[in-house]
């Protein structure tokens, strides 16, 4: 083998490397998905505390919480915002109600911590 084949390996070797290095990158990127344990967390609260109205399937129920299956209103809204829309709830009240009946802050469950209320929120991406 000539010097020159020799450097040519070496080059490809190091290209290879360089390949590979950027497709773990790609990978590692891919699976920075919602964490399981989290939206599993938030499905857990949500069945106990918001499937009253909403159903335990998100699915909403008549006269009472809405379809929060790909839902336009939670869709526009980031993590943060969401989080502050369920701190405080859609009083019946308020021009934007369209039911009639109170979305309750933190759904009616004081005991749901702002953590608790994020978590939540990862289960509700879930359904988007
Ligand atoms: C006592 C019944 C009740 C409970 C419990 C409840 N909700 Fe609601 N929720 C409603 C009602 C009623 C509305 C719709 C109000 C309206 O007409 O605008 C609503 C609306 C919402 C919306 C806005 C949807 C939209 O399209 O505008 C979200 C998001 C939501 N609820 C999430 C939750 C979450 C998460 C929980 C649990 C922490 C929860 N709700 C608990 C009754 C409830």
């Amino acid at each position: 083998m000539s010097t020159i084949e020799r450097r040519s390996h070496r080059w490809q070797a190091a290209a290879a490397g360089a390949v590979l290095v950027l497709a773990a990158l790609l990978v590692s990127g891919c699976a920075g998905g919602p964490d399981p344990e989290v939206v599993e967390a938030g499905r857990k609260d949500f069945v106990g505390t918001c499937a009253t109205c909403h159903g335990e399937d998100g699915r909403g129920k008549p006269k009472l919480g809405k379809d929060l299956h790909d839902n336009e209103f939670t869709r526009g809204l980031s993590d943060e915002e969401l989080v502050e829309f369920l701190k405080k709830g859609r009083p019946a009240w308020d021009p934007l109600n369209e039911r009639g009946v109170d979305m309750p802050p933190r759904g009616g469950n004081p005991a749901l911590s702002d953590a608790d209320l994020a978590e939540i929120v990862a289960y509700l991406r879930t359904l988007q």
